[in-house]
């Protein structure tokens, strides 16, 4: 379970504790984080800006793309005409589009160029850039009708951004694209995020819904999806903001982008929350489910570490230091829960004598009892299989009986390999168990 934000300092220091996997996941990486023209009609935007303010902190590779929706309708007078959902942009439109544009892209600047003591940007200098970073073309006739200045993405110019990022600056996108015939086209602020995520390779994009939750047709949370569900659900879903959104997080993770999120403005601290702990509030999307167990490499010392650390001091797993671990660790698997190391379990072959220890078995606290430690003794058992050893087995205190339950036999140190055998720690006494396999 993961801790509930801070209400006395124990929780706290707990909380902040649980959030250092994110801090060490999210360096470095590059998240699109979108949000349409109404966000920033609300009270609380500045919240927001305070968060992005902390992501920047963190050293996420930010780029920000916003809408102008309400912004242009306040501006419009007379009825809008739409084909197939797209507004038809007219001369006159297309002049009120880059009023609202220049309005709201001054207005975010101003709310990230914010440094007073007594609020969260105290000390922040960020520099904010924006530009024609965005290639558009026309849409053209649809239907029969000239959509004349709505046009869709040619090209995001991912260098440049890129230029920019490694910078540190955080990179602002409108929805407004340029042609190299010189004109200016309307686009869409969830199709501009989506290119940009995808030419971006970003880590993440997030949707920040204005209106409703991250619910299905029938109000239940929806709190992750494979693409593949995704498609499903979308075919069911009453129009409004999650109708809009998915279909693009849907599109940017099947392009390659690893994670796409959808979260609530309605739910304070969303974009944290969704971040930074493990259940979080909103929808994610991901091509493929995010739990993966594999082979573990040197950029897992430290999870598997934090893992196994209250284990050793307990008393139930044998102590390895820091240089041992990155010794050793290729001979271990890991259960990577969306980049957090859940679960972990060793091989040490003994070729000659066609034997094999499993050892360091062990899975989180908070995620056990859901078969996770018995798919990391399968992948062990496979992986002596493929090694053509003919047995297993485990040196235990206190696991005998799950052993025992997945076809373990009691032994004795005798039986052990002898170079394991002159390891043997006879203070510990710990129970040998064998399995033929
Ligand atoms: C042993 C361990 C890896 C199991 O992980 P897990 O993900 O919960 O395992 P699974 O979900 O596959 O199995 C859960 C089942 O094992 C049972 N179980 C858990 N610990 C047990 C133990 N010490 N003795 C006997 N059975 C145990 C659970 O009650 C559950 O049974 P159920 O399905 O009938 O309810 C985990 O409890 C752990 O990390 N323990 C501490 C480290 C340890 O003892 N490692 C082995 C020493 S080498």
């Amino acid at each position: 379970m993961t801790p509930k934000p801070p209400e006395t300092e124990a929780s706290f220091v707990d909380w902040f504790r649980s959030a250092a996997p994110y801090i060490h996941a999210f360096r470095g990486k590059t998240f699109v984080i979108a949000f349409g023209g109404d966000a920033m009609l609300r009270s609380d935007f500045v919240d927001l800006i305070h968060d992005v303010n902390l992501l920047n902190a963190l050293g996420v590779r930010l780029v920000l793309v916003h809408g102008v929706r309400p912004q242009v309708e306040e501006r419009l007078s007379g009825e809008a005409q739409y084909v197939r959902g797209r507004r038809v942009t007219d001369g006159e439109t297309l002049e009120h589009v880059k009023d609202a544009v220049g309005s709201v892209r001054v207005d975010i600047e101003s709310l990230l160029s914010i440094g007073l003591p007594n609020t969260p940007m105290a000390g922040a200098e960020i520099r904010v850039a924006s530009g024609n970073f965005v290639t558009a073309r026309p849409m053209g006739v649809l239907d029969g009708v000239d959509l004349q200045f709505t046009g869709e993405v040619r090209k995001v110019a991912a260098d440049a951004i890129n230029a920019r990022l490694a910078d540190g600056e955080i990179v602002l996108l409108s929805p407004l694209g340029y042609s190299p015939t010189g004109e200016v086209f309307n686009l869409t602020l969830e199709e501009v995020a989506t290119e940009a995520a995808i030419a971006l390779k970003a880590e993440k994009l997030l949707f920040l819904l204005d209106h409703g939750d991250t619910v299905d047709e029938k109000g239940r949370r929806l709190n992750q999806l494979t693409v593949a569900e995704a498609q499903k659900v979308i075919k069911r879903l009453p129009e409004g903001d999650m109708a809009l959104y998915l279909p693009y997080a849907a599109k940017a993770c099947k392009a390659g982008v690893q994670r796409a999120h959808l979260v609530s403005a309605d739910v304070d601290g969303a974009l944290l929350m969704e971040l930074f702990t493990h259940e979080g509030v909103g929808t994610l999307v991901t091509a493929l489910p995010v739990e993966t167990l594999r082979p573990a490499t040197i950029d897992d010392v430290g999870g598997v570490l934090q893992l196994i650390e209250p284990l050793e001091e307990a008393g139930v797993l044998v102590r390895r230091s820091r240089e041992l671990l990155e010794q050793e660790i290729e001979q271990f698997f890991v259960d990577d829960l969306d980049g957090r190391i859940v679960g972990c379990a060793a091989l040490y072959p003994f070729a000659g004598e066609r034997a094999g220890e499993m050892a360091c078995l062990a899975v989180h606290p908070d995620f056990r009892d859901s078969g996770r430690g018995e798919a990391l003794f399968k992948a062990v058992e496979a992986a002596a299989k493929a090694a053509k050893l003919k047995r297993l087995f485990v040196l235990t205190t206190r696991t005998a009986h799950w052993f025992i339950e997945r076809g373990f036999s009691p032994a004795t140190p005798d039986d052990l390999p002898a170079a394991r055998k002159e390891l043997y720690n006879w203070q510990r006494r710990s129970k040998v168990f064998v399995k033929a396999i």
